[in-house]
């Protein structure tokens, strides 16, 4: 189906919903063991089944758009280079010198023609070959073809840099994402500004993936922030493969869509509805007029622990000083409501999950997301491909 038909269809469900006090709703509710939290077997299970086998957004287009851009960071405990080369492509490495093992890039951004190991100065192009050893004479021959950096599978699609952290493992995006990134292509997210990015830590990383999936809980903890524009447990679900389109109505649907003719629904995203879109495993991103919240919840490094990069982007450009003093005053709102409003009761759901009080959790049915992430999770934990897949 035409994408915008879609969407349009889906505002329509979205505006019976508010009319009539309805939601979105599973045919069962669903347990889930408390230990699912806390359990290191299976917490290193997540990392080795999930984490290290599908694809990771690592990185945005914005973020690194000029030949010779790089960004060095870690993602699971694994030290990570992503370069873009003199020609446009873009590649991923770990971050880990062939010499001894020291890392080629500082950690954060930068442009350069070939990294340096700042151990011995070994040279390395931005296509991760060895370019040259120090002091090469005294050092003893050595097959330099043989010793380039350890490439990562990696993709740049619809304005997002995609890695795949096992070495040399299959990566199929269309497959995976099933038509999901399309909507980011419609908005040539590629050309967007990346404007900058916080970190904040919490507990388990699912604890506070959990609160990124469901609306049910907007009423109770966001009674100032985001209450006032939408309804608490009023929420579409649709489901590209293991990832999610959340739909959320505002409480000025009818009035937002009077006038517009019914074709053109699909186009008013934010104008009477918002979608926050989730990237299995780990990536949520909230499209607001002003400003776009992308956060990227990275497990560890230990199973209570999560560390998530809340990235910010929009459409347009920074225009002068005022404008980007006004940006992170709204960088600094976004994190702090995330941060205060629901990171810090993840860490009070931690302790609980670990006081023994239950044995199992339970989602019901209007936390469809929910479910539906805990389904895939689960399926991707049984690594066996010919079961059937997890369906909306
Ligand atoms: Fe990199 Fe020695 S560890 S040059």
């Amino acid at each position: 189906m035409d994408r915008i038909q879609r969407i349009g269809d889906v505002a329509e469900i979205m505006l019976d919903y508010v009319e009539n006090k309805k939601t979105y709703q599973a045919d069962n509710t669903m347990r889930v063991p408390t230990r699912s939290y806390t359990d290191h077997d299976q917490w290193r299970a997540e990392m080795e089944l999930i984490f290290k086998r599908v694809p990771l957004m690592l990185a945005f287009t914005a973020e690194m758009p000029n030949p010779g851009d790089y960004k060095a960071m870690e993602a699971v405990g694994l030290p990570i280079l992503i370069s873009r080369d003199k020609e446009g492509k873009v590649r991923a490495f770990l971050n880990v010198c062939s010499h001894r093992s020291a890392p080629v890039a500082s950690e954060g951004h930068g442009n350069c023609p070939r990294f340096v190991c700042k151990y011995h100065g070994w040279t390395f192009g931005q296509d991760g070959r060895l370019i040259g050893v120090a002091e090469s004479r005294t050092f003893g021959d050595v097959d330099k073809a043989g010793l380039g950096l350890r490439r990562l599978p990696c993709e740049e699609k619809a304005g997002m840099i995609f890695v795949c952290l096992t070495p040399n493992a299959p990566m199929d995006l269309d497959r995976y994402f099933r038509g999901f990134l399309d909507d980011y292509d419609a908005m040539d997210f590629g050309k967007w500004t990346y404007l900058g990015s916080r970190v904040i830590e919490g507990a388990n990383w699912k604890i506070a993936f959990d609160g990124y999936l469901e609306g049910y809980h907007f009423a109770s903890l966001h009674p100032e922030t985001i209450f006032p524009r939408t309804p608490s447990n009023c929420t579409h679900y649709e489901g590209f493969g293991p990832n999610i389109r959340i739909g959320f109505p505002q409480k000025r649907i009818a009035e937002a869509l009077r006038d517009v003719p019914r074709e053109q629904w699909g186009t008013q995203e934010n104008n009477g509805f918002d979608f926050v879109r989730i990237m299995f495993p780990n990536v949520s991103t909230f499209i607001a007029p002003e400003i776009t919240q992308v956060a990227q919840l990275f497990p560890g490094p230990t199973p209570e622990q999560n560390r998530t990069v809340l990235n910010y982007l929009r459409r347009d450009p920074i225009r002068d000083e005022e404008d980007r003093a006004q940006v992170e005053t709204m960088i600094d709102f976004f994190r702090d409501v995330t941060y205060k409003e629901d990171y810090l009761i993840g860490l009070e759901i931690q302790r609980g999950l670990e006081a023994g009080a239950h044995d199992e959790l339970v989602f019901g049915r209007n936390e469809r997301g929910n479910q539906y992430f805990h389904e895939w999770l689960n399926w991707y934990l049984e690594d066996d491909p010919t079961r059937p897949e997890p369906k909306m």
